[in-house]
């Protein structure tokens, strides 16, 4: 009862604001719990209350009270064409933004497959020289939790880790950690029995689809796709893509936008 609260900047860049909507969404542990008890949300364009020169300030005060001590979570991709100006806060461009606040942070969360892997704003022609943030800071520890958005609980599970142990979880060759990347979508999906047994189905509204035949042949990306979706599952563990009758599209994995088609037929 007496720890402080471990200081966070999130910081908002060139993203959709999904990440955030999924992690509000964590059911277990409860988010509220999190902001409340476990982290003290110094920065966050999108939660607090403050906003303009006051959230700015609040952001300051931080990193320079607990240099060295917070962690830096960051949502969104960086532009580097044409000098940053495609995304601008307070009067800097997400790059400096983003080097100012990576400078003094203990460790560094690449929310999401924007800031991980640059996701759709990098897609080709990658108008804006969108850049995920390992190709922009090397000199400090990041986890990468790709997905579009990645799932509230492996979220908030990441966080809370970091918090609880004081240290990173253990992190696989690419910085995603492991207890959530370390299987593929096709390794824990329901409809898996129907893929060995070469049984598919062949449009997405044929009575197979519907009786859990896969969805390979109508371009299911699950065996390429390392997530935990077919354990953790979305929206509090009630279902996820494949069990919506939607084939995995690999939100989780690096260049996804080009990597198509999402569909076969
Ligand atoms: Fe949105 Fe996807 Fe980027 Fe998250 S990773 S901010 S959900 S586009
Ligand atoms: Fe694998 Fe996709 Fe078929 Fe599931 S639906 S078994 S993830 S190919
Ligand atoms: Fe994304 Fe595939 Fe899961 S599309 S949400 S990794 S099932």
């Amino acid at each position: 009862e007496n720890t402080p609260r471990m200081p966070v900047i999130w910081e908002h860049y060139q993203e959709c604001t999904c990440c955030s909507e999924s992690f509000i969404r964590s059911d277990h542990p409860i988010v509220a719990d999190i902001i409340l008890d476990r982290i003290s949300l110094d920065y966050t364009l999108t939660l607090m209350a403050a906003s303009g020169h006051q959230a700015e300030a609040a952001k300051q005060e931080t990193m320079k009270k607990y240099k060295g001590e917070y962690i830096l979570c960051v949502e969104g991709s960086i532009p580097l064409g044409d000098d940053g100006n495609y995304c601008c806060i307070a009067g800097k461009t997400a790059k400096e933004s983003f080097l100012e606040a990576a400078e003094g942070a203990k460790a560094i969360i690449a929310w999401g497959s924007c800031a991980s892997n640059g996701c759709v704003q990098a897609a080709k022609p990658n108008p804006t020289e969108a850049t995920p943030i390992h190709k922009i800071v090397k000199n400090k520890p990041i986890i990468r939790v790709p997905g579009c958005p990645p799932i509230g609980e492996v979220m908030a599970g990441v966080i809370v880790h970091v918090v609880a142990f004081g240290r990173l979880p253990e992190l696989d060759r690419l910085g995603r950690p492991k207890a959530f990347y370390a299987k593929r979508v096709h390794d824990s999906c329901y409809r898996r029995p129907y893929y060995d047994a070469g049984l598919f189905a062949e449009t997405f509204d044929d009575k197979n689809a519907k009786d859990g035949y896969c969805l390979y042949k109508l371009g299911c990306k699950g065996p390429m796709t390392y997530n935990s979706c077919g354990t953790i599952k979305w929206n509090n563990g009630v279902s996820y893509p494949i069990q919506s009758g939607h084939g995995c599209i690999g939100c989780s994995e690096a260049n996804f936008w080009d990597n198509g088609p999402f569909y076969e037929r």
